[in-house]
């Protein structure tokens, strides 16, 4: 079994509706090991360098807005096939076209207010991983 990490973010609106509890215990549930947790609140020069594979697109400034409005929950989460395993369970980016039984369908309410971000890649997940997280950190 080869075990590999994603990085999963709990976004402004899941913790402003107090969701982030149940969002862990979904996680649990589905087997991921949560092997680093922290809450923050980003700047907006971070919110910009965390998302700069999105400067160019039209939602960026609302997106980097959004993400600066209120705290976050950065997680690296443990599994098999952790990127890909990730992006099943929190569903499409726009929550309306979600499957059930989704995070992003349980939790999400708009393609902004999407409730989670997980890395899209392994290469991204270990840079995603290293903007938040020291080696130190990263307890197994
Ligand atoms: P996330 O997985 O965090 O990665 C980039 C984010 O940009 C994405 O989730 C959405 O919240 C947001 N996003 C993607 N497409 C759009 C869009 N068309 N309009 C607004 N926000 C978007």
């Amino acid at each position: 079994m080869s075990l590999k990490k994603t990085l999963s973010i709990i976004k402004p609106d899941a913790i402003e509706s107090k969701y982030h509890g149940k969002i862990i215990d979904f996680l649990e549930n589905k087997g991921f090991k949560i092997v680093a947790q922290k809450k923050l609140k980003l700047s907006k020069v971070q919110a910009e360098a965390f998302y700069d594979i999105h400067k160019e697109r039209p939602f960026f400034k609302d997106l980097v807005d959004f993400m600066i409005s209120g705290e976050i929950v950065a997680q690296v989460l443990e599994a098999e096939n952790a990127v890909l395993f990730y992006r099943e369970v929190m569903g499409d980016t726009n929550p309306e076209k979600a499957e059930n039984d989704t995070l992003r369908k349980l939790y999400g309410t708009n393609i902004q207010c999407n409730a989670v971000h997980g890395s899209d890649s392994d290469e991204n997940a270990t840079k995603e991983i290293s903007f938040f997280f020291s080696n130190l950190e990263l307890i197994n």
